[in-house]
């Protein structure tokens, strides 16, 4: 099932919501990380820089064809042999991937789904113990230009407590501010 509200505006206006590499890097994405998952890849907006980061691999997710195409046709511009791109509801049918096969994952502009719990759950199962899980979302701002309306957009502090209840641990230094309109938070899946 498609989250509410997870269609895209056209990928320029997209794209200049953010700069990517300057995220991934407070979200502490380093070439440490080998294998990653993406839940929701869109436009591979953050699949792509990410690629460029990692010692493995991305998979990256997404339930669009259109967006799978985009991201796939980006990932062999670039020459970019470590994207692995699947067309795959990851509500319905989780990620596929193996139990704690991951070091990082991405829940970037997505969790406003309807059962935020079952996508922190597979975020925990993939990880590694000590592997990490990256949040990023809106600010919650009825100001900003984009994202879920404010009856079902998180606030930061739900993330944070959502994943602490799947099990995370929060990760200094907790909320960060991912000017001009977004947050982050990473946390960690426990190594014991
Ligand atoms: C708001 S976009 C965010 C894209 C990307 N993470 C980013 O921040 O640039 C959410 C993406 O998740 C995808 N999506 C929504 N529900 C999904 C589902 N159940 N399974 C797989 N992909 C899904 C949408 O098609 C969309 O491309």
């Amino acid at each position: 099932m498609k989250t509410r509200e997870s269609g895209m505006p056209d990928e320029e206006m997209w794209r200049g919501f953010f700069d990517p590499d300057a995220i991934l890097r407070s979200l502490r994405l380093t070439p440490s990380c080998r294998d990653i998952v993406e839940f929701g890849c869109g436009y591979g907006t953050f699949t792509i820089p990410a690629a460029r980061v990692v010692s493995g691999s991305v998979h990256a997710l997404d339930i669009e064809p259109g967006m799978v195409a985009i991201t796939q046709a980006k990932a062999a511009a670039e020459g970019l042999q470590n994207v692995q791109i699947y067309l795959r509801d990851f509500v319905q049918d989780g990620t596929g991937l193996s139990t704690a096969s991951i070091d990082y994952v991405m829940l970037f502009n997505i969790l406003h789904t309807e059962q935020p719990e079952r996508l922190l759950r597979e975020s925990y199962r993939v990880l590694v113990p000590g592997g990490l899980l990256g949040v990023i979302h809106w600010n919650y701002d009825p100001a900003t230009p984009r994202g879920p309306s404010m009856e079902i957009r998180p606030r930061p502090e739900q993330c944070r407590d959502w994943a602490i209840q799947a099990g995370f641990q929060l990760c200094e230094p907790g909320i960060i501010e991912l000017p001009p309109y977004h947050y982050g938070i990473v946390l960690d899946r426990p190594a014991h």
